[in-house]
């Protein structure tokens, strides 16, 4: 038997059903902000995520060469297509532009729960503006969003990696070695970082300063131990949130980020019931169009993990009804089954789902795999019924059956 490829998974009919519902809540929360649905390629040319996505999305990318020759990569991540789609064809739009995605990317990691080689993203970006307005806007969304799920155990976590940035620079690190630290310190690798720190000749003291701010975490409260315009900034972006009811922030100034093109504010959701994988959402803001052929222009955005905040809800026992059909049709006799294909096209023209039997089933055995496809009701064609031009309509949970005319039917199924 030919199994599918490690890290990818096939979604049945019922999962996929729970999948689509919550994309949906997803969609809804996004146009409700007034951001609006982009779709881009699956494979890029592998240049779009080398320019500057860092080392950890490099290691894991899956590229390849084309029959032309063409260096193309799957996507790791959806924020550099967008900046490069907006520079090839949005550029001259007013700003900002507030565009939303969902599809699968690819990362070849080491598979484990809530880790996956293909993997799903619900992201939003705003392009446009780098003041705190924007951040403002970005975090109150994914706020929203995670918040529509129904989930009820997760923290969100606001950083400024611009902070850390400038203090890695007075610390006398330079800048080819920045990223590297960096990514040592958003995985709280201090060990690993130590050396390095000691290598590049940074102090014993700057080295306790620099743990020290990764270290800076707790209420809104803490923002007044952060100096400078960040310290500033964060404020005003706190500010907005309250006044738009979103409280269900911490400032965390380790919020590192694995992928290296953030530039200012930065933030992160995590489900702790979700145990090592528990980062259910990511993002802040940051400039890529530049990089792309196209002038600087400031963004702000975040990708929620679908898969991730789909198993965060399912640990929670956030439940999802199955929506079934509204309609199974069982003739009662074979001589009427011409009769019951006209009856269900009937329902399915009126936009009432309905099922009919494939399989030649007798009566008893239709209505129980009536009830395995979830039928509301089931609707039994017989021939003394029929000559009265009615049907019996039976109700699958109350057992309740009631004798309906066809002309009626609609009607009383709606
Ligand atoms: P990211 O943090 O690399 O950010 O990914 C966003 C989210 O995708 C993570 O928080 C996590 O929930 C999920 N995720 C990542 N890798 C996997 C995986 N292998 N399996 C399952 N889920 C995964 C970005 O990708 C940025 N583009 C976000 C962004 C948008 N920043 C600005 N705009």
């Amino acid at each position: 038997m030919i199994q599918k490829p490690r890290g990818t998974r096939d979604f049945l009919p019922d999962e996929m059903e729970r999948r689509r519902h919550y994309e949906g809540v997803l969609r809804h929360v996004a146009e409700t902000f007034g951001f609006r649905e982009i779709a881009t390629p699956i494979f890029e040319e592998a240049e779009l995520f080398i320019l500057r996505s860092g080392s950890n999305i490099l290691n894991e990318l899956y590229a390849f060469r084309d029959k032309g020759d063409r260096e193309i990569a799957l996507r790791p991540e959806m924020t550099a297509p967008a900046i490069r789609m907006f520079v090839n064809s949005m550029s001259n739009e007013p700003k900002p532009i507030k565009m939303f995605y969902f599809g699968q990317c690819f990362r070849y990691e080491r598979p484990q729960s809530g880790r996956y080689r293909e993997f799903y993203q619900f992201g939003a970006e705003l392009i446009g503006n780098k003041n705190p307005e924007s951040d403002a806007e970005i975090i109150a969304l994914a706020a929203s969003m995670i918040k529509a799920l129904g989930l009820r155990d997760y923290r969100i976590r606001i950083g400024h990696i611009g902070v850390l940035r400038q203090k890695l620079a007075d610390a006398g690190v330079p800048k080819e070695k920045t990223a590297e630290i960096l990514q040592k310190l958003d995985k709280k690798l201090y060990d690993e970082a130590e050396p390095i720190l000691i290598d590049l000749g940074v102090s014993d003291l700057a080295r306790q300063e620099i743990f020290d701010l990764t270290g800076t975490v707790g209420g809104m409260e803490v923002l007044s131990n952060v100096p400078g315009e960040a310290g500033d900034y964060l404020r005003s972006v706190a500010e907005i949130l309250g006044r738009m009811g979103v409280r269900d922030v911490d400032i965390d100034l380790g919020v590192v980020r694995g992928l290296d093109y953030y530039t200012g504010m930065v933030f992160e959701a995590e489900a702790p019931a979700l145990g090592a994988e528990k980062q259910i959402c990511g993002g802040g803001s940051y400039t890529l169009s530049e990089l792309f052929g196209g002038e600087q222009v400031f963004s702000t955005g975040f990708a929620i993990g679908f898969d991730r905040i789909l198993l965060a809800m399912e640990k929670e026992g956030i439940e999802y009804g199955l929506r079934g059909i509204d309609a199974y049709v069982v003739p009662a006799s074979d001589a009427v089954r011409g009769e019951a294909y006209g009856i269900v096209s009937m329902l399915r023209d009126s936009g009432i789902s309905s099922d009919m039997d494939l399989m030649g089933r007798k009566m008893a055995k239709a209505m129980k795999h009536a009830s395995s496809v979830g039928a509301g009701k089931v609707i039994i064609v017989g021939e003394k019924e029929l000559s009265e031009r009615s049907v019996t309509v039976r109700d699958m949970s109350s057992g309740d059956q009631t004798l309906i005319r066809i002309s009626e039917l609609v009607r009383y199924l709606s």
